[in-house]
């Protein structure tokens, strides 16, 4: 299939790239290198032997977006195009919105003019809120996220309930995921955030690396196994994998639906940082900080319908991602160069 990758140079997007072209499809990138760089191609080409056709388009360019849908028969969408950063999006809401909504809008009116019905989302457990229980099912209550950045994952799934309802034929793949982490083995694509990483997991690499001097763990009185918060951790490759397995859906009856890719198991900030120490050998120091606000205790998936209904689930493990973390942040110590 002819595939449309919003986003594509980004984390997950070039991952899922490379997962595409090994299955046999044709990726199309668009990406505004916002927080990307057009490198990435070549990485993505080192790596499968193909090279990606790549257009630098912003999403919200609606003209430029009909251009390229009046060039090609783009047969589905895999939209990963939005900002991300949590921080970011509460002293910038404006932004995100702005950012986020427009650009989908501009790429659902795109894809309906040119009878294009068939999009999966890049969405999150960010809209699941402050958990009333783990773990978390599909069916747990969509809730008011704690920051815009969720917030638009949010509407955005409204929106392609809403579009799927009014448009006959339409299939929208709504793809939660959990907490991404990892890189490729090569070392060539990663995690490569702008400026000091928000995440635990860039966090902990750059201080591996000696980038950063250590890791803040921020509180340890949760109620968790140590006291530090437990996510469900998912190698970028595992999740890339579910991207492709997420096109069987497009052969159901019409239709919304939603898929949790996690791996099922809780993992603590503690854990994560001694399971990267086991990994790679290498100490990370840390130090116990204040409770970051909107952090909950506890967030970890039930993926039992990814597996039973496109026939996926992970097999990476936690350590896996953390040596191939480590991998990418030696081999790229100031992130991927242009
Ligand atoms: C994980 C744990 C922190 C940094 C966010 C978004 C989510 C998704 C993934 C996009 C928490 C602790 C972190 C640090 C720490 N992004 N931590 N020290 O907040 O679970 O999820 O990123 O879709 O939407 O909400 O991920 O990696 O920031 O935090 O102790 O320097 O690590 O308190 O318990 P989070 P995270």
């Amino acid at each position: 299939m002819k595939i449309l990758v919003t986003g594509g140079l980004g984390f997950i997007g070039s991952e899922t790239a490379i997962s595409l072209i090994k299955a046999g499809h044709t990726p199309i990138i668009v990406d505004n290198l916002y927080n990307a760089k057009a490198s990435v191609v070549n990485r993505i080409e080192a790596i499968t032997g193909v090279r990606p056709e790549f257009h630098q388009i912003d999403v919200c360019d609606k003209e430029k977006l009909d251009e390229l849908f009046s060039q090609t028969k783009v047969e589905a969408v895999i939209h990963f195009a939005g900002y991300k950063a949590v921080g970011e999006s509460v002293s910038k809401p404006l932004m995100y919105y702005r950012n986020n909504l427009d650009s989908t809008l501009s790429l659902l009116e795109c894809m309906l003019k040119h009878d294009v019905k068939n999009i999966i989302f890049s969405s999150s457990a960010t809209i699941y809120g402050s958990p009333d229980s783990v773990p978390l099912r599909e069916t747990s209550p969509r809730k008011e996220a704690t920051n815009p950045y969720g917030q638009t994952k949010v509407i955005i799934e409204k929106i392609l309930e809403d579009v799927s309802k009014v448009n006959e034929g339409f299939h929208a793949v709504l793809l939660r995921y959990f907490n991404p982490i990892g890189a490729h083995p090569s070392g060539l694509l990663g995690e490569d955030p702008n400026g000091i990483p928000n995440n635990l997991m860039p966090y902990i690499s750059q201080v591996s690396i000696g980038k950063l001097p250590k890791l803040r763990v921020f509180g340890d009185d949760y109620k968790t196994v140590d006291g530090t918060g437990v996510r469900d951790y998912i190698h970028v490759l595992d999740l890339a994998e579910g991207h492709v397995a997420a096109l069987k859906a497009l052969d159901k009856d019409p239709g919304v639906y939603i898929y949790n890719l996690g791996t099922g198991r809780g993992t603590s900030v503690l854990e994560l940082v001694k399971a990267f120490e086991e990994a790679t050998g290498i100490k990370i120091p840390y130090e116990i900080a204040p409770r970051r606000a909107g952090d909950v205790d506890a967030v970890y998936a039930n993926c039992d319908k990814a597996y039973e209904e496109l026939g996926w689930k992970a097999k990476l493990s936690i350590k896996d991602a953390c040596k191939d973390s480590y991998n990418f942040q030696k081999k790229n110590p100031n992130g991927i160069e242009d």
